[in-house]
């Protein structure tokens, strides 16, 4: 199988370095707006550089990877629809709801697949989490408190690339509740907090957020989010149930210290990135994504799951912005709704 990787920035580079060692893959083209770095890392993986992305069609491939920067998935995904190839993409699909939907209509159309990278789904912690769940182990589910804080801020260059905290990061928060969970958020209230770096509000955006989610069943979730945790990389979730409560992202790296005398002691390595806290987890989506290709499995998040996590991002907007509770009814594209 060869595949084209278009985007060879951070992720891109963890998603080539991947694909490279896998046993079906054959080979790489890898491409990126700024060839040299395409050049450099086909040149250290043993793969090819590709001066452009339409030399991936022209020289032909199997599927395509996508790992651009956010604001070029949408038109790169319905070119490779449109091609007939399987995509992976990064998340988000778009900064947008309507470059989201168009996306996704070109997807529909041609029939093709797309699997996209919400990578917490192949995570032991939260698979464990979603068994638990499942399993009726924790008795009716009341309350999910979910974080992600990431130690340092992205540069002005990146974050003003990024779409903001609610669709850049917290969008995982979203994704895995929703999978986790099994049930569908039904309204949120959304604050945020700009006091940070002044970059933040240069961009309109914001350093930390929160945002209380009520489900479909009546559970509340709690999900916050900061750019700026000094004390290293912390992504977790608690799932409190009538019988029993667990948590997902709590070992001996976590970035917490207890006060208590009994307490356990500090991480003496705290996480200090996705990149290695989530190494096996890319690994194996894109493992789940050979399959997909080859046909020996189906699709474990489709780009319809992607939206549902950027509507619920998009209701945080509206909702921290206009200081108000906001149902995702309010937002475009939900269930049932026709892609356009
Ligand atoms: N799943 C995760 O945990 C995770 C983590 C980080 C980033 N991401 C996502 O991955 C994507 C890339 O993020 P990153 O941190 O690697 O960014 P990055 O800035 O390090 O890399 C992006 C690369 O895309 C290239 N590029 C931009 N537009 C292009 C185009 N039209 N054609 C070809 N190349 C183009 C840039 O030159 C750059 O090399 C983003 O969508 C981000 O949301 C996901």
């Amino acid at each position: 199988m060869r595949i084209g990787v278009i985007g060879t920035g951070r992720i891109g580079t963890i998603h080539a370095n991947t694909l490279s060692r896998h046993r079906e893959v054959g080979s790489l083209i890898l491409t990126d707006a700024d060839p040299a770095r395409a050049q450099e890392l086909a040149h250290r993986l043993g793969e090819t550089a590709a001066p452009g992305v339409d030399e991936i069609y022209t020289w032909g491939v199997d599927a395509v990877v996508i790992t651009t920067a956010t604001s070029a998935h949408a038109e790169l995904i319905g070119r490779a629809a449109r091609s007939g190839l399987p995509v992976f993409c990064e998340k988000p699909i778009a900064l947008d709801l309507p470059g989201t939907l168009h996306a996704l209509a070109e997807v529909e159309a041609a029939g093709t697949v797309l699997q996209m990278g919400f990578q917490r789904r192949f995570d032991a912690g939260y698979t464990g989490a979603r068994e638990a769940v499942r399993s009726g182990r924790l008795g009716r589910l009341h309350t999910v408190r979910a974080l992600t804080s990431d130690q340092a801020p992205p540069s002005a260059a990146r974050l003003a690339l990024s779409g903001g905290l609610y669709r850049d990061t917290l969008i995982h928060d979203f994704d895995i509740l929703r999978w986790v969970t099994g049930h569908e958020v039904v309204d949120v209230y959304a604050a945020g907090s700009d006091t940070g770096p002044a970059m933040f509000r240069e961009a309109g955006d914001v350093d930390t957020g929160a945002a209380l989610l009520t489900l479909d069943d009546g559970t509340l979730a709690t999900v916050t989010a900061t750019r700026l945790n000094g004390a290293g990389y912390d992504v977790r979730m608690e799932l409190a149930g009538e019988l029993d409560q667990i948590v997902v992202g709590l070992d001996d790296r976590t970035p917490i210290a207890s006060t208590e005398p009994t307490g356990p002691p500090a991480a003496d390595k705290p996480w200090t990135g996705f990149l290695e806290r989530f190494g096996p987890a890319y690994e194996a989506e894109l493992a789940a994504f050979v399959e997909v290709v080859r046909g020996e499995r189906a699709n474990p998040c489709d780009g319809r799951e992607a939206l549902q996590a950027l509507r619920i991002a998009e209701a945080c907007e509206v909702s921290r912005r206009e200081r108000r509770p906001v149902r995702l009814g309010e937002i475009a594209g939900g269930a049932g709704a026709a892609v356009m």
